[in-house]
């Protein structure tokens, strides 16, 4: 059961947590006149958080500050929240915590918003259930209902996509992944459907088809439309996930620890299929369509090989040199795919390259576009604004002439060891006849070490981001 934010008129005698704009506020707080005096003591030096135990209670007062002294940033109340969240969960196993802030609206919610993220665990398979707050009371004048009911949706969706991730293949193929997805579209009244191995092969999807070869579970193909009747976009704006269910790599198997976390590598799927349920529960007006190629990628008897052609959905050809570059390969089936629904913009998300992990790290999406400036713009600035960024990477002609074949039309990996990320965006905007923007999650989509409210494994990371910049459209 997801967190649950719920509003309230007084903080209840439970834990709590008050957030105050200065060590002035602390004089209003409900709290004894020595408690004030300690609290006030203590946050008027460079302490921000202030633990007390009021009424046997866990006690948290905090004065949120900007490390450069500017005005506090909605970043700056997401690390308060990690800390405290920490804090809070480190002895005690409190199964409720009220909030009280003296805060603005936007901040508070940034506050809570890390709280209940934070709060995400994956212990479906544990036999003894990881300890989590559950319910978390909001004591703010300046929120209101639509506000709490939003975040919960939101942060419902960002959990889902989590558990979608860190889910095992063997608990979760395409098969099922699709089946989940339809069930979760319908009931929220979008309109769902899932394409059998049957419909691709009459489709020609010659990159899934490829991919799938060497698996001996049927490949999929999700469909997801929401189109609101007082949409604000009359072109759909449509989102590919990559949904490769487990990548060994193939024949080109992956080494080492490589293929450990490769659950993880339909986390651009999960990502879209997230943002998509977050902008049908809380009624976005958009038109909006998610496709999600799925397969896993193995080197069993009939797999695809090193040299072989494939002939994709839109006819391009494409001749194998690795086939552990097979995410672009079922990706471009898709967008060629979205290419009849004459799209605003078609975005993918995809954990395409170790090349965009290397560059930028777990801090940040890599991003290119073709003829997308202005989404390209209001995408990074949705990222500043939610603390989800984008590093944009350039997308120059030459890095085409790398992925040119001598056998067929291009080839799914790039000549050389060079911009690997970036020749994976062109291979991809090949299949786009719309405007195009390629995120490269590779980096930030699962984490090895806990990493902000993010936590460790399946991190959600560019749901946010992508909510944010739906509901402007
Ligand atoms: N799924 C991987 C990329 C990946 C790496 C995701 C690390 C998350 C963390 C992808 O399918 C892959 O294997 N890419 C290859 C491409 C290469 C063979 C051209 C890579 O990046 O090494
Ligand atoms: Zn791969
Ligand atoms: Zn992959």
């Amino acid at each position: 059961m997801q967190t649950q934010l719920t509003k309230s008129i007084e903080c209840t005698n439970g834990s709590t947590i008050f957030l105050c704009p200065n060590a002035n506020g602390v004089k209003s707080l409900p709290l004894s006149a020595e408690e004030k005096e300690f609290a006030e003591a203590r946050l008027s030096g460079d302490c921000r958080i202030c633990r007390i135990q009021h009424l046997e209670a866990e006690t948290f007062i905090a004065v949120p500050k900007c490390g450069t002294g500017e005005p506090l940033q909605k970043h700056d109340l997401q690390k308060t929240a990690v800390n405290i969240y920490s804090k809070l969960t480190e002895h005690s196993d409190c199964a409720e915590v009220a909030v009280k802030s003296l805060l603005g609206r936007n901040l508070t919610l940034a506050f809570v918003e890390s709280l209940i993220l934070s709060d995400y665990h994956f212990d479906r398979y544990k036999s003894k259930k990881d300890h989590r707050i559950g319910k978390i009371l909001l004591c703010c004048d300046k929120i209101g209902e639509s506000d709490i009911s939003e975040l919960n949706n939101l942060c419902e969706s960002i959990a889902c996509a989590r558990d979608w991730v860190n889910e095992p293949i063997m608990q979760l193929n395409a098969e099922k992944f699709g089946d989940i997805l339809k069930a979760e579209a319908e009931k929220l009244g979008a309109k769902a459907t899932v394409l059998s191995q049957h419909q691709i092969e009459a489709l020609k999807m010659g990159g899934i088809l490829g991919v799938n070869r060497g698996s001996k579970d049927e490949a999929r193909f999700m469909i997801l439309e929401w189109a609101h009747p007082k949409a604000h976009n009359d072109k759909p704006i449509v989102l590919v996930g990559k949904g490769i269910m487990y990548d060994t790599g193939g024949l080109n198997i992956k080494t080492g620890n490589y293929m450990n976390d490769m659950k993880s590598d339909m986390a651009g799927a999960a990502t879209m299929a997230g943002a998509f349920l977050a902008a049908v529960r809380n009624n976005l007006p958009v038109n909006l369509k998610v496709l999600i190629p799925a397969t896993d990628n193995r080197p069993n008897g009939n797999a695809y090989a090193n040299g072989d052609i494939l002939t994709m959905y839109d006819g391009t050809t494409v001749e194998v040199v690795n086939t552990d570059a097979e995410g672009r390969l079922i990706l471009a089936d898709a967008i060629a795919y979205a290419n009849q629904y004459n799209p605003q913009v078609i975005i993918d998300a995809a954990t395409l390259t170790g090349a965009a992990e290397r560059a930028i790290g777990k801090y940040g999406i890599v991003a290119m576009h073709q003829d997308a400036g202005k989404e390209m713009q209001e995408l990074v600035s949705s990222g500043e604004d939610v603390y989800e960024r984008i590093a944009e990477f350039p997308f120059w002609e030459e890095y085409g002439e790398l992925i040119k074949s001598d056998v067929a039309d291009i080839k799914n990996s790039g000549t050389g060891v060079c911009a690997g990320m970036i020749t994976a965006g062109k291979f991809l905007a090949h299949f786009a006849k719309a405007p195009f923007i390629h995120l490269d999650i590779a980096g930030v989509a699962f984490a090895d070490k806990k990493y902000e409210f993010y936590g460790t494994s399946a991190t959600g990371f560019g749901i946010r981001l992508l909510y944010n910049w739906l509901k402007t459209i």
